[in-house]
């Protein structure tokens, strides 16, 4: 049974996941928010890795390493801009969470944490990013059990921690 956890902080500063996802834009040449701080904290060898992907459609995933990070991997993820729901936002989104754990899977990542992806710079509502979230990642880990063994939802202000613990608690798993 894998253990889903909801808790507010740094996601640089894990140190008990093998890969944290990363929030990227589609040049992966990094950026802000969360972007910013994982290529800050992992140092120029994240950078020059990316640079050799040449780039990530949104909804997509690649796994790089993790450099001066704690964790050994980083998926970078490029989640939809919020451009009021009628552009597939909602689908481009839930493909960031399950290609990511399929990303995982294949490089037998069993640990991963997650920021809540697209609800900052990308302006998407953060409780409909939430439940998008939760349900793709519940969905994929019922439907591939043993493959993943712990997801961390990292949030990083109060009002997302709430919404996800709100969530959990709903959906009977905290
Ligand atoms: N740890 C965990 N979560 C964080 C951190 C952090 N260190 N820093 C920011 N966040 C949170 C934000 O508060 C937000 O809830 O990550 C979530 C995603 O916000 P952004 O980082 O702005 O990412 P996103 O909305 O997906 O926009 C992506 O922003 O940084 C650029 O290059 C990136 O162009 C891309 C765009």
């Amino acid at each position: 049974m894998t253990m889903i956890h909801v808790i507010k902080g740094d996601i640089t500063r894990l140190t008990d996941v093998d890969a944290i996802v990363n929030a990227a834009n589609s040049s992966l040449l990094g950026g802000g928010g969360v972007d910013g701080a994982i290529h800050k904290a992992a140092g120029p060898g994240l950078l020059e890795e990316c640079r050799a992907l040449h780039g990530c459609p949104a909804g997509e995933a690649r796994v790089t390493g993790g450099y001066r990070l704690p964790g050994r991997y980083v998926i970078h993820t490029v989640g939809p801009v919020w451009r009021g729901g009628g552009k597939k936002e909602d689908e481009v989104l839930a493909g960031c969470y399950r290609n990511c754990l399929e990303a995982a899977a294949r490089k037998r990542i069993t640990s991963i944490a997650f920021p809540a992806i697209s609800t900052g710079i990308y302006g998407y509502p953060k409780e409909r990013a939430a439940g998008i979230a939760v349900h793709t990642v519940q969905s994929y880990l019922e439907e591939h059990p043993g493959k993943i063994e712990k997801v961390i939802f990292v949030l990083f202000d109060d009002e997302s921690l709430q919404i996800y613990k709100e969530l959990m608690k709903k959906r009977g798993r905290v």
